[in-house]
Parts: structure tokens; C-alpha cells; sequence
């Protein structure tokens, strides 16, 4: 019978419950839609007899509007669930912040600048991918120079007929000197830090890329006593008044005479240590002045003028003063790592 049918569904309409706006909506289509349960009855509700039509219809109304006011009452309980924020507690301490702290190469490449800074450099910059002519050619490399050999140089466009135009990523900042020369006339007093590249296995003590600080001084007369005299400096306020060099003759093509620079050890006080292999000393930076070739090169008169350059690799200073002993490290991006350096910031 219509009527119980009816009755059923009535006593059903108090039970509904609707946890959220999907449940909602799905009793609202199978009850109150088109193809839903009150519609299904309206349709039954045409052939019931006509002396029954008055009392089947109240009750068919009354259905329907209750499942309307049920519907609605489940609609605004939902909705006042959302704005209900008595469970935020606003006495908890927020999420900590964490500041973050600058990398202990940019830290020790930031002191290099500073103290060069104050002896009147100022900093140049170059491209990190690089021509053969900047890298290698005006810095006087022969062109059967070892260094421009794939095993130590990566390169991005390769013309083994021509190597002028091999472009390569920079395997020194000392490119940059040559950037420097061709733009300006002397004096020049440079600095300039960058990272370089070389095709290494990755381990402990090598790396593929690392970085460089470059200082180059030209001018009229200098001599290599400004060089001892700015390098003497320099070692002192990086690692201590009484930090000694020495300078060992050495080899590079961009500079004659050339050296290379030791420290009295800044571990053991230059008395011998596993460290500095028990010798009191240990090697930080390349130097020399500037071979004429490369004057010449890039368009300096080399006899009206003369200069020095340096250069040092960052992550070796930065050993000896934090004693990281895994190059690995600064590129690994540990936090842990690079918390130990907050106090230094
Ligand atoms: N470019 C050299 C290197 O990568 C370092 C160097 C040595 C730079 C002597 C200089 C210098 O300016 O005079 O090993």
C-alpha cells in the first residue's frame, strides 16, 4: 500500500545523517531529484483511487517537506562543522623557524675578498663557460698544453682541428685575468672568485668542480716584493699573526719566475704534524708575475708595464682553518654539516 509505503519513509527522515557535502548531496538525489524516491511515489500517486487522493496527498506533502527540512537542517549543521575551531589551541608554541646560515666556502671566500678589498682590489667576475682563447691560449698555454686534455677539461663544444674555438667550462679563475686585460688598460688590481671545473673523480680530496680566488696587479714597476709583501699580509689575517711563508719555485705558463706559497702549519705551529706530514709547512696558493706572453697577448705593453697574479682554491683554505677534510661535504647540502658553521657566520 502507498500509504505504508509513505509511513516508512516518514519514520525513516529523523535517522538521515549526512557527513559531509558528498553524503549530503547523495540524499538529496535519492530522495528529492527527478528520479528520486518522492518523485517515484508522485508517480503512483496517480492512480490512487479518488476517494483516497486527499489523505495520501497530505501525506505525500508532509514527506516531502520533511525530507526538504531535513536536508536543510543536515545542510547548516555541516556548515557551522567548518567554522568550528574549538579545538585550535592557541597557547602552542608555533613550528620552530630555522634560520638558515651562510656555507663556510662563502664564509671563507667573503674574509679572502675582505681582506683584499682593503688592500684596494676590487672584484671582477667571468664567465664559468669559457673559450679556449681566456682559459688557456692568452694565458700562455702551448697548445699541446697537458691541461687542455679531455681527461682534465670538460668541454661543451669540441674542434680538435681548431682548438681556438673549443669553448670549455673554465678550469681556473685565471681566465678571468684575461677578461680583465682585454677591457682595461693598468692599473689593474683585481679579485676575482668563481667556481671552476675538472673532469676528476669524485673522492675525499677531488672533486669536479670547486673554487678559485684569483688576484692579478698590474702596473708601472711592480716587483715581486709587492707580491711577498701582499702574500705575507694576506696569510697573516687569514690565519694569524704569527703564521710564516715560504715560496718554493714552481711552474705555470701565465706566470715567470712562478711559486708556490706555504704557511707555517696553522695546526701544529710549523713544529711537524700528521697534518703538514710532519714538514711544519703546507701549500696554499700559485703565484708569480705575470709573463710578459700574457701582457702581450692581451694587448698590455709589457715594457712600460709589469704584475703579479695569485691564485688559491677556497676549499683548501677553508681546510685549514675548519679542518673539513672530505671535499664531498660542501657540495652535499647536510644541514648538520653546515650548522657547525653558525657561530662563524
Ligand atoms: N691557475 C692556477 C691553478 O688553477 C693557480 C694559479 C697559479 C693562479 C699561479 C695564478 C698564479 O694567478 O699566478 O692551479
Amino acid at each position: 500500500m502507498l500509504i505504508d509505503k509513505i509511513q516508512a519513509l516518514l519514520s525513516e527522515v529523523g535517522g538521515l545523517q549526512a557527513t559531509d557535502e558528498k553524503a549530503l548531496e547523495a540524499l538529496r538525489i535519492k530522495y528529492l531529484s527527478k528520479k528520486g524516491v518522492v518523485n517515484d511515489l508522485m508517480g503512483e500517486f496517480r492512480n490512487v483511487a479518488p476517494e483516497q487522493k486527499r489523505e495520501i496527498g497530505m501525506k505525500l506533502n508532509e514527506l516531502k517537506s520533511a525530507l526538504q527540512d531535513k536536508l536543510t537542517e543536515l545542510r547548516q549543521s555541516l556548515a557551522t562543522k567548518e567554522d568550528d575551531h574549538s579545538d585550535l589551541d592557541l597557547t602552542r608554541t608555533p613550528y620552530p623557524i630555522t634560520l638558515g646560515t651562510r656555507h663556510p666556502l662563502s664564509i671563507v671566500k667573503n674574509e679572502i675578498i675582505d681582506i683584499f678589498h682593503r688592500l684596494g682590489f676590487s672584484i671582477a667576475d667571468g664567465p664559468e663557460i669559457e673559450d679556449d682563447l681566456h682559459v688557456f691560449t692568452a694565458m700562455n698555454f702551448a697548445e699541446d698544453h697537458p691541461a687542455r686534455d679531455m681527461q682534465d677539461t670538460f668541454f661543451i663544444e669540441a674542434n680538435q682541428e681548431d682548438v681556438k674555438k673549443n669553448i670549455v667550462l673554465r678550469t681556473h679563475t685565471s681566465s678571468v685575468q684575461a677578461r680583465a686585460m682585454e677591457h682595461s688598460q693598468p692599473p689593474i688590481r683585481i679579485i676575482c672568485p668563481g667556481r671552476v671545473y675538472r673532469n676528476e673523480a669524485i673522492s675525499y680530496r677531488a672533486h669536479a668542480f670547486f673554487h678559485q680566488v684569483e688576484a692579478l696587479y698590474i702596473d708601472k714597476n711592480v716587483s715581486f716584493t709587492d707580491l711577498k709583501q701582499v702574500l705575507l699580509l694576506f696569510a697573516k689575517e687569514m690565519f694569524g699573526e704569527d703564521t710564516q711563508i715560504r715560496l718554493r719555485p714552481s711552474y705555470f705558463p701565465f706566470t715567470e719566475p712562478s711559486a708556490e706559497m706555504d704557511i707555517s702549519c696553522n695546526i701544529c705551529g710549523g713544529k711537524g704534524c700528521p697534518f703538514c706530514k710532519g714538514t711544519g709547512w703546507v701549500e696554499i696558493l700559485g703565484c708569480g708575475m705575470v709573463d710578459p706572453n700574457v701582457l702581450e697577448a692581451n694587448g698590455i705593453d709589457s715594457k712600460v708595464y709589469s704584475g703579479y697574479a695569485l691564485g688559491m682554491g677556497i676549499e683548501r683554505i677553508t681546510n685549514l682553518k675548519y679542518r673539513v677534510n672530505d671535499l664531498r661535504l660542501f657540495s652535499e647540502n647536510d644541514t648538520r654539516f653546515l650548522k657547525e658553521f653558525e657561530a662563524a657566520n
